[in-house]
């Protein structure tokens, strides 16, 4: 392990997680228990618990949960040892850095300390002789002064190595550039140069505030238009969304999610101070977790082109996933929204925004664009599938609005497109209540893992192993009585890692809490862990405690009985056919 795990305790006791949890949620008490909104995905009543006994935070909702150190991971994107630092930074504590992570975090800052300096220069450039055709470029686009400075935008000058240059003369090393992806080496000569050249620069800055790469644009009609950063230590395009650092502290509603760099700057200078871009990708989940901390509310505004709405089509899903509401903006009459704003001006725009289709609206229009509604047969189709779709919408006002819209676009009444929708809606209802039957009358179902990934092979073992983890994670002097336990007679590989590793740190003195292990568990592994540890308060008994330890037991004694059993059989299986050879 990295940091000295007496110190992750220290840290973790120092760093309560209710008060840790409390800078980001608003917490009431609830018994033992505190409760609030989920912060990971988008809820309105509390389904996220907090529970100070054992040191862990858990959502109902979304099967999230850890340890203070994983709450500080998740919530701020970090990684483990930067969450360390980060709650290590807030208490006043210094951090015992181990010699790999040093030079990792040490090359880190190097790179962002190098980006930054690298934004300075370009934006030099821009004010400078070299740039008076970029400023031309910039004022033909109809970027203000102040955007241009709030976006830090600057100018890549023609040539081989001026930003090389200036920042070998500022002490970087030629191979700093290359790993910040700011300079390239050449395969056959094995020279140096810069990758940006005469290019307008666009600086992409993470949510924390620093620079992590760039995008550079071509002044005229050349290929390619933009010329990104490659993937660094410290530019991931999957994680990171064009402008968020601005738009993560607007104050209003929604997140604008656009296609393009000029997009997003154009809606900044038109008052839109909520909009990002993606960063020339399609949209990823972390993208969507990224969003869903900072908002409720996503509205897409992609070209208008058949590219974008492709894009619209596929992002809606992974946004929907991460709980988020999903709003469509179709622009008419201009190809994206600077373009828009440019033509129709901000208060259009505004009304746009206001009215914009959310998501039955735009499965409805894709419907009516499907079918040739002046036709008898596509018309009974289009109404079959419409009045299906509408079904699926857990509102009945809305299920009347859009069936009412539906029933006008196909020219029915209302009340016949109605008593489908009605249809379609009583035979899922039932179609799932059925299936929440079936899951409730087998108790082995509900009582596995919710993370598809983990699976109990052995259930009435993996209860037990459960029930005595929870049991040791409240009485930690009871690891004195497990014996002849051990780990490899778990059932569940997980949960007996868990116990090995809790077991540990009983005999080396530590504290014996589900916190202190954040960096040994996937976040999946991590969740079910704590909601194994919040299903039930165990009462502790020592026969309670026998009874699970002989249930393991028995469960693993049969296990390797069975297996045995079966290499009895193979040995046999074997003897015969050498017999019949030789
Ligand atoms: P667009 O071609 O729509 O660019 O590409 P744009 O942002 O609207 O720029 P202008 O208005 O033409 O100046 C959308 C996004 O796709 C990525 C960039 O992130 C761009 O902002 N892209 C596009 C590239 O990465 N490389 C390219 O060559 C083109
Ligand atoms: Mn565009």
């Amino acid at each position: 392990m990295a940091f000295p795990a007496s110190f992750i305790d220290e840290l973790i006791a120092r760093n309560p997680i209710e008060d840790v949890v409390g800078q980001y949620v608003e917490l009431k008490r609830s018994g033992s228990n505190l409760f609030g909104l989920c912060p990971f995905h988008g809820e309105k009543t509390a389904s996220f618990s907090v529970a100070p006994d054992k040191q862990i935070y858990y959502c109902f909702g979304c099967h999230k949960g850890g340890g203070a150190l994983n709450f500080i991971m998740e919530i701020e994107s970090l990684s483990y040892p930067d969450a360390v630092r980060h709650l290590a930074r807030k208490s006043g504590m210094d951090v015992p850095e181990d010699e790999s992570y040093r030079s990792q975090y040490k090359q880190q800052e190097r790179l962002w300390a190098l980006s930054k300096d690298a934004a300075r220069y370009f934006r030099q450039q821009l004010t400078g002789p070299a740039g008076r055709q970029a400023l031309e470029y910039i004022v033909s686009r109809g970027l203000s002064r102040q955007t241009v400075t709030q976006f830090g935008l600057g100018f890549a000058p023609d040539g081989w190595s001026g930003l090389l240059d200036a920042m070998l003369a500022k002490g970087y090393r030629r191979e700093e550039l290359l790993d910040a992806g700011l300079a390239i080496r050449s395969e056959q000569k094995g020279s140096v140069y810069d990758r940006f050249r005469n290019r307008l620069m666009f600086p992409i800055i993470d949510i924390r505030g620093n620079v992590i790469g760039f995008g550079g644009r071509v002044m005229d009609d050349s290929k390619p238009k933009y010329l990104n950063s490659p993937e660094t230590l410290i530019f991931n395009k999957r994680k990171n969304l064009f402008a968020m650092n601005i738009a993560k502290k607007s104050k209003l509603e929604c997140i604008i999610l656009t296609e393009g760099y000029m997009d997003a700057i154009a809606l900044h200078q038109y008052g839109f101070d909520c909009a990002v871009a993606s960063l020339g990708t399609a949209l990823t989940p972390e993208h969507a977790n990224l969003l869903s901390k900072y908002t409720k509310q996503v509205v897409l505004i992609y070209d208008a082109d058949e590219a974008g709405q492709n894009a619209t089509r596929r992002a809606v899903p992974i946004l929907e996933k991460a709980g988020l509401q999903v709003k469509i903006l179709r622009l008419q009459g201009a190809k994206d929204p600077d373009e828009f704003l440019k033509k129709f001006g901000a208060d259009r725009f505004k009304l746009l925004l206001e009215r914009s289709e959310n998501h039955a609206e735009y499965r409805l229009q894709n419907l009516t664009r499907k079918y040739d509604l002046t036709l008898d047969e596509q018309r009974v189709e289009f109404l079959k599938e419409a009045a299906q779709m509408i079904s699926t919408l857990p509102n009945a006002i809305e299920r009347e609005i859009y069936g009412a819209r539906a029933a006008k676009a196909a020219g029915t009444t209302p009340e016949a497109l109605k008593i489908e929708v009605d249809k379609a809606y009583r035979r899922r209802v039932s179609r799932e209540n059925r299936a929440k039957e079936r899951i409730a009358l087998s108790p082995a179902v509900r009582e596995q893992p919710a993370v598809r990934s983990i699976h109990y092979n052995n259930l009435r073992s993996a209860m037990a192993e459960e029930g005595l983890l929870r049991m040791l994670l409240r009485e930690p002097t009871l690891f004195d009585k497990v014996s002849p336990l051990t780990a490899e007679q778990f059932s569940a590989p997980l949960l007996g890692k868990a116990f090995s590793l809790l077991q540990s740190r009983h005999f080396d003195g530590l504290q014996v809490s589900l916190a202190g292990l954040g960096e040994e568990f996937s976040p999946e592994e991590l969740g079910h862990l704590t909601q194994v540890a919040q299903k039930r308060d165990e009462l502790i008994s020592d026969e309670a405690f026998a009874d699970y330890r002989r249930i393991i037991l028995n469960e693993a004694a049969k296990a390797r009985l069975q297996s045995g059993e079966d290499l009895l059989a193979l040995r046999d299986r074997l003897k015969q056919q050498k017999g019949y050879g030789g």
